[in-house]
């Protein structure tokens, strides 16, 4: 193995030593266990983590079942409380709500912000040594940015065996799926992550434009549809995108198929990147071109080959009640990517369409400090958040506002916010607020940062928009 660097870099108030410690303390905690109940997260970033999970006790020949929630509401904390098994490990989950988990034998393995009352409420051994919490807050990690679920659930991985260490792809492609790379690459413990990955074999880092769906987006869509950033004239213009291209020489087609950024020439490749960076504002351009993920050992033209379509393919799956086959994929399973191959698209077309539904009723409304829209039963809440945070990132929302969703659901309404990162920087956080807000309610919430949720009843929210945005201005300077 290389000489890897710390986890990210070494800052006063991160405690490196205390994390390795708990992550040690999780890894002899599942090597020990007579049998396991892996309980994780629905979204890419969780399923990701629960493959690794289950590949982790495949390996050491446990018996273990996997449950996926899309939150830690009362069936999920039921779902580990009463588990029979000896034990629960948590990933993508869990430290909003350590202070509900009463079950002998738990590990957790998350990034979202930790319930505080929990910690100071942990005063025996017996508390500690009931669940492992591990988690990057508590270490002086973000874990907004600097590592995801299956990020931590891979350090347990590795710390097990090192041959786990062929596992790190999934932890990138979690990453990824949580927006960490957003910026200009992945950071901090990502990036040592990402070290083993790229040692192991079967991942390349290469320099190239990182709009999405280099894999599988026809041309013209890759840039018309890009936001991340757009760029000025090509985004939201179909003419515009052709004409690019053309005057690039660069044809679209190859005999009847579109051809996608991946299957461009080196050289057309660099003269198209070339005239985009020539587009953007400086400030945009490490955004544009710089870092790419490609998973080496899958065929080009296949959205398993860039870390962000994997990841979106993996949402495809676990959005929609489906995340056991988001699983599979990530275990290699080739039958499982043909069974989602309709998940996929069916996923784009209900992302266009409730994105269309937003900006065609005018349902944006903005106040002073936040912005908001209520899509009642139009759109479905497990991807609500995905939609209000495409809408914030493209030309439908206010991008220096947080921006607040409401969906029904089954236990009342779901909540998703969304904000861009700057804010976070002026001390927005959506994690406390969302909290906050529908405690006050009567709901329950949590999160990060800067991409939050709850569940709130269905007749509370003008008040909880009002608590929202007076917690909001107090944040942010
Ligand atoms: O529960 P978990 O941490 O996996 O979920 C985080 C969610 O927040 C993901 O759905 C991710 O897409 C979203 N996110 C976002 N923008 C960010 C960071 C995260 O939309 N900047
Ligand atoms: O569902 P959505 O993608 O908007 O969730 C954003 C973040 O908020 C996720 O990390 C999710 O785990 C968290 N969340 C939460 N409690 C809820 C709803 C969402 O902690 N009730
Ligand atoms: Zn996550």
């Amino acid at each position: 193995m290389p000489t890897l660097p710390p986890f990210g870099d070494r800052m006063p108030g991160m405690d490196l030593r205390g994390l390795e410690k708990t992550v040690r303390m999780a890894a002899v905690a599942v090597s020990r266990a007579d049998d396991v109940l892996i309980v994780s997260h629905i979204d890419a970033d969780g399923i990701s983590a629960a493959a690794i999970a289950a590949t982790v006790c495949e390996r050491l020949d446990k018996d273990y079942d996997v449950l996926f929630f899309s939150k830690m509401g009362e069936d999920a904390i039921a779902a580990v409380n009463n588990s029979s098994r000896s034990l629960v490990w948590i990933s993508d989950l869990g430290s909003g709500y350590l202070s509900q988990l009463s079950k002998d034998g738990i590990v957790i393995t998350d990034h979202h912000v930790p319930d505080s009352s929990w910690r100071r409420g942990q005063t025996s051994l017996g508390e500690f040594n009931r669940v492992i919490h591990v988690n990057p807050h508590d270490h002086g990690y973000d874990g907004s940015s600097e590592i995801s679920g299956a990020g931590v659930t891979y350090l347990v991985a590795k710390s097990i065996d090192p041959a786990n260490t062929d596992l790190a792809c999934l932890a990138v492609v979690g990453a990824c799926g949580d927006m960490q790379d957003s910026g200009n690459g992945l950071s901090g413990i990502n990036r040592t992550i990402l070290e083993d990955a790229v040692y192991e074999g079967g991942l390349e880092v290469k320099e190239d434009v990182r709009l999405y769906g280099r894999e599988t987006r026809p041309l013209i869509g890759f840039l018309q549809y890009g936001s991340d950033p757009e760029v000025p004239g090509l985004f939201n213009d179909q003419e515009a995108c052709s004409a690019f291209y053309a005057g690039l020489g660069i044809p679209l087609k190859k005999g009847n198929r579109n051809r996608c950024w991946t299957d461009l020439s080196e050289n057309e490749r660099g003269a198209a990147a070339e005239a985009l960076l020539e587009r953007v504002k400086e400030k945009d351009r490490a955004k544009l071109v710089g870092e790419t993920y490609v998973l080496t050992d899958f065929p080009k033209g296949t959205d398993r080959r860039d870390a962000k379509e994997f990841a979106t393919l993996l949402n495809s799956c676990g959005r929609y009640d489906d995340a056991p086959t988001g699983m599979r994929i990530c275990m290699g399973d080739e039958d499982a990517v043909e069974a989602s191959k309709e998940n996929r698209s069916a996923h784009k077309r209900n992302i266009s369409g409730a994105i269309d539904l937003v900006k065609k009723n005018d349902l944006l409304k903005v106040r002073r400090f936040i912005q908001y829209f209520d899509a009642g039963g139009e759109i479905k809440d497990t991807v609500l958040g995905i939609v209000a945070g495409m809408l914030l990132s493209g030309d439908g929302a206010y991008r220096g506002l947080p921006i607040i969703a409401f969906a029904d659901s089954d236990d009342g309404v779901k909540v998703s916010a969304r904000a861009e990162r700057g804010m976070a920087e002026r001390g927005l956080n959506l994690s406390e607020v969302m909290k906050k807000a529908a405690s006050m309610v009567g709901g329950f919430g949590g999160g990060h940062n800067v991409a939050a949720g709850a569940t709130i009843p269905g007749d509370r929210k003008e008040e909880f928009l009002d608590i929202v945005e007076d917690l909001v201005s107090a944040q942010v300077i």
